[in-house]
């Protein structure tokens, strides 16, 4: 048995971290996977999620029993919270279903699986993605029998947002499409649309009566601010969208390993919401019978302790204001020093964890292949792994491959 099997291609951005590991060159670099390094290259245990260990490790009211199938209630609900706002009408009104899921990716998948049991789609059972999207999204629709097609999103020529082609096919898809919307800090761009322009993506989905399955996992990430990070999908909200949203703790509480996530999906109405919920129990009982408890703890402390609260707030800051920094420097690098050929205002307007510099695939596997330096294929670059240190070789080595 298993002769059929074929062998499979290594994961596209984890095999990248491998590859860093077992590269013994000083000055290797690893701009791969989007995760927060320090300024000496080093992951960040946030202080205030040191702090809330702490706390749990001393608490001895705790066990390991398992949580509910929906997960840790004070977790879930804080997060709703966290995302469509303390004061959300949605909130408010009792019509959030929301279930803690194995991060982001346990979110995406539940909600897709959802959609793919329950949603009535017109015609084909797909979901748009936008191009480029987090390759994962791929697979994570084909998982359960959803098509993935593309919306335009990207425009190679400005690197910057294809927003006609965006409104374009939000407005030529078939009524009731599902639309898979970064909620801020696209990855892979980091473009985002600004406000206005995400007030005329809603007209059109509006008109057009289309579903948004937002997926936010960079919330705090791209501004430092978790409310205007919020922003896209509390308007939807306000606007009466029907939607869901994907929830990671990974990146803005550093808590990649832990698994740390939540779906919520927002109907119409209270009783609504009750029977969604009812079914994502379900269907949550035969994925994972119940989600881990100790990061949803963790969260769970953090967002419901005010003072907690602030200190996570200052940390998600520190965070956000290091990649500001080195989205400036490495610009700076290129332009006054280097003056390398091209524009590279992209990367100062580009937001969040990643950057899409311009590189193309060709350039890219160079750096990998001579300078140690690790991307994706598509020359997305995780600003996280920039540092004082190695920001000028990163530059030097960019220009090189440039200049060819
Ligand atoms: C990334 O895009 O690098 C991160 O979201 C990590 C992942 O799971 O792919």
């Amino acid at each position: 048995i298993w002769q059929e099997v074929p062998l499979a291609p290594p994961d596209s951005i984890f095999k990248l971290t491998a590859a860093y590991k077992e590269d013994k060159f000083k000055d290797k670099v690893n701009l791969g996977v989007g995760a927060y390094r320090d300024d000496n290259s080093k992951p960040w245990v946030l202080p205030v999620v040191k702090k809330a260990t702490s706390i749990l490790l001393n608490d001895e009211t705790l066990d390991h029993e398992y949580l509910p199938i929906t997960g840790l209630a004070e977790y879930t609900s804080a997060a709703a919270k966290l995302i469509l706002g303390a004061d959300s009408p949605a909130v408010k009104a009792g019509r959030v279903s929301s279930v803690q899921t194995i991060s982001g990716t346990g979110a995406n998948h539940l909600g897709a699986l959802f959609l793919s049991r329950f949603y009535q789609f017109n015609g084909k059972k797909q979901v748009f993605l936008s191009n480029p999207t987090w390759i994962n999204h791929y697979a994570i629709l084909r998982n359960v029998g959803i098509e993935p097609v593309e919306y335009p999103y990207y425009d190679p020529k400005t690197i910057g947002l294809d927003f006609e082609g965006f409104i374009n096919s939000l407005k030529s898809a078939p009524e009731r499409s599902v639309f898979l919307i970064h909620a801020c800090a696209h990855n892979p761009t980091g473009v985002d649309p600004t406000q206005e322009q995400w007030k005329a993506i809603a007209e059109v989905i509006k008109e057009k009566k289309h579903y948004s399955f937002f997926d936010s996992a960079y919330q705090g990430f791209a501004s430092g601010d978790l409310d205007k990070d919020a922003w896209a999908v509390r308007y939807f909200v306000e606007q009466g969208l029907p939607l869901l949203v994907c929830q990671s703790f990974a990146k803005n509480a550093g808590l990649y390993g832990e698994r740390v996530g939540a779906l919520h999906i927002v109907p119409p109405d209270a009783e609504t919401a009750n029977r969604v919920k009812s079914q994502l129990s379900v269907l949550q009982r035969s994925e994972i019978s119940n989600p881990p408890a100790h990061g949803a703890r963790l969260v769970s402390l953090i967002l419901n302790d005010a003072g907690l609260f602030e200190e996570w707030k200052r940390d998600i800051r520190t965070m956000a204001g290091r990649i500001i920094d080195m989205r400036n420097e490495l610009h700076r690098q290129l332009t006054e020093v280097l003056h390398t050929p091209g524009s590279w205002d992209h990367i100062l307007q580009q937001i969040g964890m990643f950057s899409f510099t311009g590189l193309n695939p060709a350039q890219s596997q160079k750096l990998i292949d001579e300078a140690h330096i690790y991307l994706t294929q598509n020359g997305r670059i995780s600003m996280a792994g920039l540092n004082s240190h190695n920001v000028e070789y990163v530059a030097r080595s960019i220009d090189g491959v440039v200049r060819g």
